[in-house]
């Protein structure tokens, strides 16, 4: 047990010599008017902030949400004495644009960190794309308040624009002062033995199409030379440079995919590459304990981002072959753990009234995710449809939870519409800082509902967008039980009887891989959560005046969206060599481990079988 020392803890030596008793004597009074002035104002304390996100983790996955089997035990402690929301939507339902809005309090559309294109989430590390430095982050505004900042994980809103150290989307260049984590997406390549998705799609792609170029190269060298066509030779030559310069680096790239994606930084620099996984989660508890200790005697934020549970799915030894489903309940089991380790070290240091925790997902669970065995390695959405990459409820409904001894009442239920943007100015304001009036924040403080201060949710409206195209649009009616969700287009379904995209892996936005509805398709998802039952004019007699509130809505909303660069263009997510951290010189395919002389194992986990 600790005491409660003085603060701050070590005493600055007041020997200064000569007159250093009425010099001391001074300091002792403007020191108690300013206490008294502070007392007197009743200003309340800065909370600190560990804000908890886990990578497609699915609300059907969590105890606290109805889940029987898995076990999270810590995180429904969040529920139990905190508050739960049970309509809290993601902002996306695709790790990048979801993660731009909740840094940001804004739709991804705004900062240009919504994808026109197929590539919804940045896949390369060496692309020049990211997070624009013009938008203001809660870690940004947080640090000018004097918190301590740390993102510990997954970033995944760039790294590089222009040159390989310029760091310019970087999180040290987004308002954290400390980084330990990725800055690109977790992909089943990363780690050997678990298939791929994305590597095996491109390599068949290039294959094909350099088996048709190298075809019609050769069949045209044949032409010529039995004088069909005529073609002057040195043309040849410099078309097979053209091959040989453009397949070259393709080829070591592919071959070397993973020393080059997969990689640790902790702040600036590579510390592993490749990043080996397998005690990962272990290693990010250890920092996160390691950053709340170093920060007990300051207000700071901690943004722990897991990389787990996507894909490739890994747990420490410990976790393994523990849970009821499998590597995929083993590591959010490990997760669970993780998060008890927090809860811990700040309950031994008294912080646990002094802290804000919120729990939340990025996105809905993957459901195309089973692996080449037939295992599924992506969660459950529990009663809500679809899943990752779509809006419908499973896609974008998330668990969401405060927790805050002392302020927020345990067991508090919300069940009114809140967005994972709704953080931005919750914690803005929190901290005591002003929520910047420059800009449009789509997030709304969540503390008036929370504390129960109102009753009904601020967000009237909630836009939901499939990458850059508007997907459907939620009207929570004032003054009326309803929720109304209307759809403009959903994705294709593959196999028909199935909830998700199997055929594509990721639902696509465009194209000929969805449905277009005119006049929408419309949902009350007060009476039908499942979205099973589209309303049609007669079994909802104001079908069209809820339609026509909708449109005038989604004009204004369209109207407030600017014109930017987008950061998901083709030309901003492809590999750029010239960007690519490298930790190594290339002959030694960019390898390096210096992570390991920085941690030690932490205590034994507590579950011990099935
Ligand atoms: C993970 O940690 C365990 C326990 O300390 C250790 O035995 C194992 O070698 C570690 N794995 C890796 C890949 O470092
Ligand atoms: C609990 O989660 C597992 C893993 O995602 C899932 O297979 C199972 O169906 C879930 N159980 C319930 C009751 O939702």
């Amino acid at each position: 047990m600790e005491e409660d020392g003085p603060w701050p803890p070590h005493k600055a030596p007041l020997d200064c010599g000569g007159e250093e008793s009425d010099l001391e004597m001074k300091l002792l009074l403007v020191l108690t008017f300013l206490l008294t002035i502070n007392v007197l104002c009743a200003t309340p304390p800065r909370p600190n902030f560990v804000l908890i996100m886990v990578d497609d983790l699915g609300i059907g996955d969590v105890g606290c949400y109805g889940n029987k089997t898995l076990r999270t035990p810590n995180i429904d402690r969040l529920a139990a004495e905190g508050a739960k929301l049970t309509q809290h939507i993601a902002a996306s339902p695709l790790c990048t644009p979801s993660r731009a809005a909740f840094m940001t309090g804004r739709y991804p559309v705004r900062s240009g960190m919504a994808a026109e294109s197929i590539f919804g989430a940045f896949i390369f590390s060496a692309s020049s794309g990211g997070l624009p430095e013009n938008e203001i982050t809660f870690a940004e505004i947080l640090k000018m308040e004097g918190y301590s900042t740390g993102l510990i994980g997954k970033w995944h809103l760039g790294l590089n624009r222009e040159k390989r150290n310029d760091f310019y989307h970087h999180p040290l260049n987004h308002g954290f002062d400390y980084f330990y984590g990725t800055t690109v997406t977790h992909l089943r390549d990363c780690i050997p033995g678990n298939g791929s998705v994305f590597l095996a799609g491109a390599a068949g792609f290039l294959k094909q199409t350099f088996v048709i170029a190298c075809i019609t190269f050769f069949t045209l060298i044949f032409l010529n030379y039995i004088g069909i066509i005529q073609i002057h030779w040195k043309v040849f030559g410099y078309v097979l440079l053209c091959i040989i310069i453009f397949v070259v680096p393709v080829v070591l790239f592919f071959w070397n995919f993973r020393n080059l994606n997969c990689f640790l930084l902790r702040n600036h620099k590579v510390i592993q590459q490749p990043l080996i996984y397998e005690n990962l989660t272990q290693r990010m508890t250890n920092e996160a304990v390691n950053f709340i200790l170093g920060n007990q005697n300051k207000p700071f934020l901690l943004f722990m981002s897991y990389i787990q549970v996507h894909t490739a799915l890994y747990a420490s030894a410990k976790f393994r072959e523990k849970s009821k489903h499998g590597i995929y309940g083993d590591a959010v089991e490990e997760v669970d753990w993780s998060i008890g380790e927090i809860l811990d070290v700040l309950n031994r240091n008294k912080l646990q009234e002094a802290t804000v925790i919120y729990f939340t997902s990025d996105n809905g669970a993957h459901l195309e995710e089973i692996s080449s065995s037939g295992e599924i390695h992506g969660g459950c959405n529990g009663i809500f449809k679809g899943g990752k990459a779509t809006n419908w409820e499973g896609g974008i409904r998330v668990p969401g939870l405060l927790y805050w001894p002392g302020v927020v009442k345990p067991k508090t239920i919300i069940n009114e519409p809140t967005s994972n943007m709704d953080i931005f100015p919750t914690v803005v304001k929190l901290s005591g800082a002003a929520v910047p009036q420059d800009r449009i924040i789509d997030g709304l403080d969540l503390m008036p509902l929370i504390q129960r201060e109102s009753v009904t949710s601020e967000h009237e409206f909630l836009f939901h967008y499939c990458n850059a195209y508007l997907n459907a649009v939620r009207w929570n009616q004032r003054n009326s039980s309803s929720i109304w969700k209307a759809f403009f287009f959903s994705p294709i379904f593959y196999p028909e009887e199935s909830e998700g995209c199997f055929n594509s892996h990721v639902c696509p936005c465009f194209g000929h891989l969805i449905t277009q509805y005119d006049p929408p398709l419309l949902f009350d998802l007060s009476k039908d959560p499942g979205e099973k039952n589209p309303l049609t004019p007669h079994t909802e007699p104001n079908f069209y005046n809820i339609l026509r509130t909708i449109e005038e809505a989604t004009m204004n909303h369209r109207r407030s969206i600017p014109v930017t660069d987008n950061q998901l263009s083709v030309k901003n997510v492809i590999w750029k060599p010239w960007l690519q951290a490298c930790c190594s010189s290339w002959l030694e395919f960019c390898y390096c481990d210096y992570d390991e002389e920085n941690w030690s194992w932490i205590d034994p986990p507590k579950y011990k079988n099935k």
